[in-house]
């Protein structure tokens, strides 16, 4: 039994003081120190810094580790120069991702207090870094290919991957999940498929969904410039799906969206009503000129997530939410820095099926804690300093173990 106190300890309701946690792998108590120590005698205890709070750890629930090694090769500010760039430099930048190039961001993402993360997988090349990274990776094999005659080998290798990932699930912290790459990229006869597989083995499930102003316009019209993309790489000149019919094919498992951006109010209502989430990128919309979500309208969970290094420039969490109190200038500035926290703890953690994202007894013991520089004023402000001035988290703690 570990006993650690801070300041303040960030709770589902409300950041409180004069309290410490009892812990193992799990969180067993949550009372005053005194309380704990005479009840746990032989406890280790753990008093952090003076100004830090207690977090759960972070969570982020959409990445691509694979393109990692990206920094200066593909094309930011509109997101049709940035797919062609993607096709051009696609295998240099995946063979120059090595597994310490990925190990390297892992750590980045440790030493932002990010214990568990949602790792988007195209070829599988990420698994072995995430069975030895210490966060919990809820592992996403993509499934990528709109021409049906590829179909078939394209499920194929998909399903190999899924297989592959879940032979991993004893001996690591990773969770097999699905991903469907995006509308316009994915035939729906494998699409559903997929999803089918997902619900079978209760994988969790994710999808790319009308990121682009692009991808709208090829969906609802043909049209656009994705045409011209689907008949130079593709020869094609027709989607394979809509917006209606590729939302539907979700209907009856709970998914998690990345951007829905162009999504209007028709289909965002759709995706609350059928119980869906949103992974939303706040740097990646911008540095691909694909707008800005309006989160103060949604009204179904959502979680702040980085996306990778091929349309980012770091996987800090605290990164992404200091852009995201920017892209988001309207809002008033501390209550959406609480609505921040939240998205990339309690929320991420519901979307992502795990049993953490809480301080509460019966969830998983990761934490992170965060120091400040100076005692506070209002504590009000706490979320708000807490994004402000961490760059770096004080210390890491998964499944009751120190990592950080
Ligand atoms: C496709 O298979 O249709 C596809 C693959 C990558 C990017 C876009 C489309
Ligand atoms: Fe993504």
């Amino acid at each position: 039994m570990k006993i650690i106190s801070a300041d303040y300890i960030y709770t589902p309701n409300s950041f409180i003081e004069n309290k410490a946690v009892a812990f193992t792998d799990t969180i067993k108590e949550i009372d005053t120190i005194e309380v704990l120590q005479d009840k746990y005698p032989n406890a280790e205890f753990i008093q952090t810094e003076t100004h830090s709070i207690l977090y759960p750890g972070f969570i982020n629930t959409h990445v691509h580790l694979e393109f990692s090694a990206n920094k200066t090769a593909l094309k930011y500010g509109s997101f049709m120069p940035w797919l062609d760039s993607v096709i051009e430099h696609r295998e240099e930048l995946v063979s120059n991702c090595s597994n310490i190039v990925m190990m390297n961001e892992c750590e980045t993402m440790l030493r932002s207090g990010i214990t568990t993360f949602g790792a988007i997988s195209s070829f599988g090349n990420e698994l072995e870094v995430c069975e030895v990274t210490p966060q919990r990776v809820v592992f996403f094999n993509e499934l990528i290919g709109s021409n049906a005659q590829y179909a078939d080998m394209l499920y194929g290798d998909f399903m190999e991957r899924v297989k592959a990932s879940m032979s991993c699930e004893k001996k690591s912290r990773i969770t097999a999940a699905v991903a469907i790459h995006s509308p316009y990229s994915v035939h729906p006869i494998i699409l559903q498929k997929a999803v089918n597989v997902a619900k079978e083995y209760r994988l969790p499930l994710s999808a790319h969904f009308l990121e682009s102003q692009a991808e709208r316009e090829w969906l609802e019209h043909g049209k656009g410039e994705l045409k011209g993309f689907f008949e130079k790489y593709f020869k094609t000149t027709t989607p394979v799906t809509n917006i209606q019919e590729f939302m539907y094919a979700f209907d009856t498992y709970p998914t998690h969206f990345t951007h829905c951006v162009q999504a209007n109010k028709v289909e965002l209502d759709y995706l609350t009503l059928k119980g869906h989430s949103i992974a939303h990128c706040p740097r990646s919309n911008r540095y691909l000129g694909c707008g800005r979500l309006p989160i103060e309208e949604l009204s179904l969970p959502y979680s702040v997530a980085t996306d990778g290094l091929s349309s980012n420039d770091s996987l800090s969490i605290f990164d992404e939410l200091r852009a995201a109190l920017m892209l988001h200038h309207q809002a008033p500035i501390d209550e959406l820095a609480n609505t921040l926290i939240n998205s990339v703890t309690a929320n991420a953690a519901d979307i992502l099926g795990i049993n953490c994202g809480k301080i509460e007894v019966g969830k998983l013991a990761d934490f992170a804690i965060i120091t400040l520089p100076n005692a506070v004023k209002r504590e009000e402000e706490l979320a708000l300093w807490t994004i402000l001035h961490t760059k770096d988290v004080s210390e890491v703690y998964i499944e009751g173990q120190k990592y950080l």
